[in-house]
């Protein structure tokens, strides 16, 4: 019999014919992912499992699952998924790294250049008859050439990001990583240093780093209060690494100068939550990776970590390799 694998939101053809070909497949059809009690339901009789970054795969959900050999997240970052208790199930988590690098740091810089040329404002006003006339003093933004950026987390991502405002704008980077990037700094000139150092000299702040319990809420109202009052601050990594009350007041009271985010802790947020009434920020509905080439690409990569998975072969991209040595 073919394996039984439930995937948890339609995703390009491009991943799913390759699954549907290979595995009895579950597609769930909503537009809104399937609720918990839904997904333990689904993934009863499964062998594979599709994952969102929106469908939370914790310890309920893998007891739920006694014949799942793999789990395939559409993304590149797995923080929806307890990876401890997956590997304690010996069970590989597919992530899709590499395919979505230029499209999320086309975002970062596009964030970055809305919210200092203040984009998501003037529109607005332009569109809602605030446009009275070309104003000497109105819209006033930044300047990006020659100023000085700082990446929180050189990864692929991080490193795209520099790359492009440092050939582009020529801009000053630093930034921090667990550890120095050669090739960071042999490109780019940059330097690796620690978050206050970053925090004290840059122009702007642009925010790769994973989300764990280490960079959770990393950024609250002491780091805001650090960086200087004309910074512009992107977030295109995870919404949780943020302190949104800290954010929307560094905002309000002129401690920073601009927001621009793809993420944001909920998502979506709700329409009436403070960050959308504050003119210098830009918010976007996590679309970093949305690009017909990159989800075609994403899902062609999640299904070859599927189907590796549910035939009993390593994963071409898993975040938890150490399953296999114990298998
Ligand atoms: C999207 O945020 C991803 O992690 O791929
Ligand atoms: C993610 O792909 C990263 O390493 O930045």
């Amino acid at each position: 019999a073919k394996p039984r694998v439930f995937v948890a939101r339609r995703i390009p053809d491009a991943g799913l014919n390759l699954i549907t070909a290979a595995c009895d497949a579950e597609v769930w059809p909503e537009q809104l992912p399937p609720s918990p009690e839904v997904l333990r339901q689904k993934v009863r009789d499964c062998d594979g499992l599709v994952s969102l970054l929106t469908d939370k795969v914790d310890t309920e959900l893998l007891a739920a699952a006694p014949k799942l050999k793999v789990v395939s997240n559409f993304a590149v970052g797995v923080n929806n998924i307890d990876l401890p208790a997956a590997t304690a199930r010996k069970i590989p988590v597919g992530n899709t790294p590499g395919v979505l690098t230029e499209a999320t740091a086309d975002i970062a810089v596009t964030l970055l250049l809305a919210a200092a040329r203040r984009l998501g404002e003037s529109a607005t006003d332009a569109k809602e008859g605030r446009w009275k006339t070309w104003e000497p003093l109105g819209w006033l933004g930044c300047d990006l050439v020659g100023r000085t950026l700082g990446i929180v987390g050189m990864g692929r991502i991080g490193f795209a990001t520099a790359k492009r405002l440092h050939h582009g704008w020529g801009m000053k980077v630093l930034y921090t990583a667990r550890n120095p990037k050669p090739e960071a700094d042999a490109e780019l000139k940059a330097r690796h240093v620690d978050l206050d150092t970053l925090l004290a000299e840059v122009d702007f702040v642009s925010v790769h780093a994973d989300l764990n319990p280490t960079t959770k809420g990393m950024f609250g109202e002491k780091e805001f209060a650090k960086m200087k009052r004309t910074v512009v601050f992107v977030n295109t990594a995870r919404g949780p690494h943020v302190n949104q009350s800290a954010l929307a007041n560094a905002l309000r009271t002129g401690t920073i100068f601009a927001a621009g985010l793809d993420v944001t802790d909920p998502e979506p947020l709700p329409p009436d939550h403070e960050l959308y009434a504050l003119p210098n920020c830009v918010i976007a509905p996590h679309i970093a990776s949305a690009t017909v080439d990159t989800r075609n690409a994403m899902a062609t990569m999640c299904a070859q970590n599927l189907l590796a998975g549910v035939q009993g072969r390593p994963l071409p991209n898993c975040v938890n390799p150490e399953v296999n040595g114990s298998r």
